[in-house]
């Protein structure tokens, strides 16, 4: 037998011994022993997985996003809202402030009288400051929940209906503001006047987190001139409070702030900051636009 037949030969019997009944040099008891040792083994790896998979699903609300308690208190944010924070544009050249206006025009889409008609998604909830608005627990089965109505003409000559260019064209920019979404957030009022400066402290009142700007530099003061507030109390009312979420809450409006320059010093650089105040908004180190942004503003009239 050529050596090679006889290599064969040993290789065949290897794979299956037909003698003593062997597979792969064992028998089939022995497979079937490794076989269910496998299973078995496997199955724990299995089980193990998806119980933790699972029991880590459990802890998670499908409405409240888990890790929102280090986003509280939510950010200050405006429109017109521009790279660097600035607003600089020349009241006799329409092209230098369009691009503001149409972005204002933009953000206050969804707050036309029109997108707010339908009875079964909107109410409303007055145009004078309230408690908050309880529509049932977050995790209760109810369903979606009713959006309080916010009309744009609560922001007066900010509100874009008349003056089409929000005072741009006479050097008195209108500048809209809101406070950002925070599933179940329930912004509080300042309970004192005490840490409150003095220019705020008639502004503070019940139901509503008030809202204030001015200059941010010594070297500012008295340049900014009179700030007109729009919206209801001047400030965020707390009955919009609190948004329970895209899912529960999808027409959900937050309610705005329309502040409008109505005497600033033209052809300088003035760089001015608001802020809202609450007992639960502080400021914060880190994130700069919590509670609060500043802006710089140089309109040029020559
Ligand atoms: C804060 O002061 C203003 C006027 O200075 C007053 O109208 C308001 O009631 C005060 N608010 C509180 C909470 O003390
Ligand atoms: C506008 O501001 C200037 C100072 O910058 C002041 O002299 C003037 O009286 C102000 N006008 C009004 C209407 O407040």
């Amino acid at each position: 037998m050529p050596a090679q037949n006889k290599e064969d030969a040993g290789w065949k019997q290897f794979v299956w011994n037909s003698e003593r009944k062997e597979f792969l040099g064992r028998t089939g008891g022995s497979w079937f022993k490794i076989f269910v040792f496998y299973v078995i083994f496997y199955g724990f790896l299995a089980g193990v997985f998806v119980g933790t998979i699972q029991a880590l699903l459990l802890t998670l609300s499908t409405y409240k996003p888990t890790w929102q308690d280090r986003v509280v208190p939510p950010g200050l944010t405006h429109s017109p809202r521009s790279d660097k924070a600035e607003l600089a544009f020349n009241l006799n050249d329409a092209e230098t402030y369009f691009k503001y206006t149409r972005a204002m025009k933009e953000f206050l889409e969804p707050y036309n009288e029109d997108k707010q008609r339908d009875q079964m998604q909107y109410e409303d909830c007055g145009t004078v400051p309230d408690d908050y608005k309880n529509r049932g627990e977050l995790e209760s089965d109810i369903g979606t929940r009713k959006a309080c109505r916010f009309e744009r003409s609560l922001l007066g000559p900010c509100s874009g209906i008349e003056d089409r260019e929000f005072g741009f064209k006479e050097g008195k920019p209108c500048l809209i503001i809101k406070l950002n979404r925070v599933v179940n957030f329930r912004p509080r009022p300042p309970i004192s006047n005490e840490t409150i400066p003095e220019d705020v402290q008639p502004k503070v009142q019940p139901n509503v987190i008030p809202l204030h700007c001015t200059n941010k530099r010594e070297e500012d003061a008295g340049k900014i001139g009179e700030v007109k507030y729009y919206g209801i109390g001047g400030g965020f009312p707390l009955q919009y409070y609190p948004y329970y979420g895209k899912t529960l809450h999808p027409k959900y409006l937050q309610p705005l702030v329309a502040v409008q320059f109505v005497n600033l010093t033209m052809n300088q650089e003035l760089r001015i900051e608001c802020r809202v105040y609450g007992e639960n908004i502080h400021d914060s180190e880190k994130d700069r636009y919590q509670g609060r942004f500043d802006i710089k503003v140089q309109i040029h009239n020559l």
